[in-house]
């Protein structure tokens, strides 16, 4: 199994401490999960698309935390790491946290969950992190149909983009460096069907990826399946502090953003100058960004 688009490893370690300091906002959903499953003496977790394993690094000692924190004995962790991506996962560093009785690492898809979810021995915790923007409306409402399905123990789907993006200064092509960005989003994942995103922008979400739609697709899945369901801004603050992170986002939007261009487009020169201001502005330590992200909670109705 590979991936069409895979991601590469460096940009998941760059942005770990970014995820991390981000997620801090939404501890309340952390803690509302815990209260959820009370005490037990082990908690079944799976990460979907967990790459080099970033959530389980960060949302298993804040289960531990939480637990501690409430005056509980905090329960062994079991996490099932699923990732389509065998590069990646041969990387993951799940092993190496205290807080974590055993991480196995499975290659499989999202769409897998279903029979994973099937075979598992206790109801199961679904986590992600970093993905739901990245898959399809069908693949997202196929996840939450076989979380519910399986009646797991809740879902914590962490770092959704939202799409929301804040430059200071600002700069007069930023709204449309941001619409053609959010547009490549939500491409088809299939690599063939870039070509036909070219002549324009006007398609359907059905068509595509869910991009920033993401969260609100699986949101609305849940409700309607009757769970409850909260959730929590978690955007990156990038500035001086973040040189190497800012430099590596932007860039990669520069370069998503030229790649749904034609090169005779007048657009394209438009995008360059853009990226030659914007450039100088990081070097010099002048650049903020304010990314939108959200963290989104599923329970099962008591
Ligand atoms: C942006 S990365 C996030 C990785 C990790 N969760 C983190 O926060 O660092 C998205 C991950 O999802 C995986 N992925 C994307 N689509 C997938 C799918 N349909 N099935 C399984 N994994 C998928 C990618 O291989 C990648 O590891």
């Amino acid at each position: 199994m590979s991936p069409i688009r895979p991601i590469e490893s460096d940009w998941l370690r760059m942005r770990r401490a970014a995820d991390g300091r981000a997620r801090e906002a939404a501890m309340e959903l952390v803690q509302v999960l815990v209260e959820h499953l009370g005490p037990a003496p082990a908690l079944a977790l799976v990460d979907l698309g967990s790459g080099t394993g970033a959530n389980p690094a960060w949302l298993a000692p804040a289960i531990h935390r939480t637990y501690a924190q409430r005056g509980a004995a905090a329960p062994a962790q079991h996490w099932l790491l699923l990732d389509h991506d065998p590069d990646l996962l041969a990387a993951h560093d799940v092993g190496e946290r205290p807080e974590v009785s055993s991480g196995q690492a499975v290659v499989a898809a999202v769409d897998d969950l279903a029979q994973v979810l099937g075979q598992a021995s206790r109801p199961t915790v679904v986590t992600c992190s970093a993905l739901l923007d990245l898959l399809t409306v069908p693949q997202i409402e196929g996840l939450v149909q076989a979380t519910t399905t399986a009646a797991a123990d809740g879902a914590l789907l962490s770092l959704t983009v939202t799409g929301e993006v804040g430059l200071s200064p600002g700069h007069p092509d930023d709204d449309l460096i941001l619409s053609i960005f959010n547009a490549h989003q939500q491409r088809s994942a299939d690599a063939a069907d870039v070509a036909a995103f070219d002549s324009g922008l006007d398609f359907g979400l059905d068509a595509g990826l869910a991009g920033p739609a993401g969260w609100q697709t699986a949101a609305e899945a849940f409700a309607g399946r009757g769970w409850e369901v909260r959730q929590r801004t978690t955007a990156w603050l990038l500035d001086e502090a973040h040189t190497p992170l800012l430099r590596r986002w932007l860039s990669d939007r520069v370069e998503a953003v030229l790649e749904l261009l034609d090169s005779r487009d007048p657009r394209v020169a438009v995008v360059a100058a853009w990226w030659e201001v914007r450039s100088a502005q990081i070097d010099r330590g002048e650049l903020r960004a304010e990314v939108g992200h959200v963290d989104g909670l599923a329970l099962p109705s008591s």
